[in-house]
């Protein structure tokens, strides 16, 4: 199919419904605890990285004082652990007095202070997966009124002890028992994960009703065996799960393990260029105390974040996967606009990749290439050869201008203007930041 038809039907493949709460149009930025602290509630041995309100203060300092809150990262989410292991004389569900004195709302009240949101963490069923109270059927209410009352922003809710049937009626029910409370709580359903994540037991128009956003696959770890896993099962399964994306409902391919220990600086790369392209939520989890500067600025990419909030909300697509193990991934973006990304399975040395604008089935015209990772702006014809290093387990992502014809194009992201281009003296399209 030709570029333009396909970027058509899939502008019309995304008119579909989301879930009314009017939250995350694009997909939601900001941090959370799991991957990195777990469950880690030993706070007199490690008080630094336990569980506990102080993780989550020094995080949200950081995410204000260091440039992330303006770049759009602005959730603080709990994971499991942080609860009592019993509900309170009334049923409700209440924090670890020990570890979060303070209470929920003192530290939703902290983040909102700063302009940031909180999220929290409760599982469909018996038990979380760490064994602390669940929310059975008969407390879903209960469990979404305390966590309005509480100011929280966002909700993910796990599976662990429950069945398919009680999965079937639990979801639904905390959505409207979320929209009850009168609070816009963005709400991330982990039920697909629970179902293997695929049709026939996965209803995807029916979760883009109810979930802003679900997991669909397993944990991510620290590791690049866990990236790579993670990004063959998106791929494989693209034509389903990016039908079911768009503005307000997203696959979650889970969080950005950057900053860490398993990945490389061109693994890092690897996976935010292709969590941008899959307009996955960003969810950092690491820690922002100790970042390195290399992680940070691949977190900080302005291009690729506005890339990854693209207001039309398209989940793009691997496009080519060639026998030397260079794959290609496409997304389109608003004002005709896309993003490329090459990417390297190789284990040897930089590969030199050569093809066109053409080969990848762009309308002819002159493009203006942005790299997203160098910054460098190049003018491009469809016509014309070109050749692009790409690292072992590395990418090179670009953002393709519209071709020319149409004379000025900006690109924005939360109405702020990143950059614009403007043909120059010759026709040649022209990038300024
Ligand atoms: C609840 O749902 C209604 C109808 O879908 C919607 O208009 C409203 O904004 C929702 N409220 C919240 C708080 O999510
Ligand atoms: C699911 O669990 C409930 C108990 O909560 C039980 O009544 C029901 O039979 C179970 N359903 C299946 C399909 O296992
Ligand atoms: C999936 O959910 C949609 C929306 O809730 C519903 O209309 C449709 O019948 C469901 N499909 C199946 C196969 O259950
Ligand atoms: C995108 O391209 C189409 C077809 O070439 C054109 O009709 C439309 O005006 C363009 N839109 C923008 C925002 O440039």
């Amino acid at each position: 199919m030709h570029l333009a038809v396909l970027l058509f039907a899939l502008a019309l493949s995304v008119v579909t419904f989301a879930l009314d709460n009017g939250l995350m149009r694009t997909p939601p930025m900001g941090w959370l605890a799991w991957e990195r602290y777990r469950c880690d509630i030993d706070c007199t041995n490690d008080p630094k990285n336990c569980i506990s309100e102080n993780l989550f203060i020094d995080m949200a300092d950081r995410l204000s004082e260091d440039g992330w809150r303006e770049l759009g990262y602005v959730y603080v989410n709990i994971d499991d652990c942080w609860s009592s292991k019993k509900r309170d004389e009334e049923g409700r569900l209440q924090p670890d007095p020990k570890r979060f004195p303070g209470g929920i709302p003192k530290l939703a009240r902290y983040m909102h202070d700063r302009g940031l949101k909180l999220g929290i963490y409760g599982d469909m069923g018996t038990y979380t997966c760490g064994g602390y109270p669940g929310t059975t059927l008969d407390k879903i209410e209960i469990d979404a009124q305390t966590f309005a009352d509480w100011g929280v922003d966002m909700f993910k809710f796990d599976g662990c002890y429950s069945n398919a049937s009680e999965q079937e009626q639990g979801y639904p029910l905390m959505s409207k028992a979320l929209n009850a409370t009168g609070r816009p709580i963005g709400y991330s359903c982990s039920w697909p994960a629970y179902q293997g994540g695929l049709p026939p037991k996965v209803n995807y128009s029916q979760l883009g009703e109810i979930c802003n956003l679900w997991r669909n696959y397993g944990d991510i770890e620290d590791s690049w065996d866990s990236v790579l896993n993670i990004i063959d099962w998106f791929f494989e399964n693209q034509d389903v799960l990016s039908a079911a994306a768009g503005p307000g409902r997203w696959n979650d391919p889970d969080m950005l393990v950057i900053g860490d220990f398993g990945l490389s600086m061109d693994q890092s790369r690897a996976q935010m260029s292709l969590w941008a392209i899959m307009a996955a939520p960003l969810f950092m989890s690491n820690d922002l105390r100790t970042i390195s500067s290399g992680a940070r600025s691949i977190l900080q990419n302005k291009m690729v974040i506005s890339i990854n909030q693209d207001p039309l909300g398209i989940q793009g697509r691997r496009i080519l996967k060639e026998k030397s193990g260079i794959e290609v991934f496409w997304r389109p973006l608003s004002d005709n606009a896309s993003a490329l990304v090459f990417f390297s399975r190789r284990h040897d040395m930089p590969y030199r990749y050569q093809t066109s604008l053409k080969k990848l089935s762009y309308p002819s015209g002159s493009y203006t290439i942005f790299d997203v990772f160098t910054g460098k702006t190049t003018a491009l014809k469809d016509s014309t050869d070109f050749v692009v290093s790409v690292n072992p387990t590395g990418v090179v992502m670009w953002y393709v201008s519209a071709p020319a014809k149409m004379n000025l194009r900006q690109f924005y992201r939360g109405g702020r203007l990143l950059g614009s281009y403007h043909d120059d003296e010759n026709g040649i399209p022209r990038v300024f930041l």
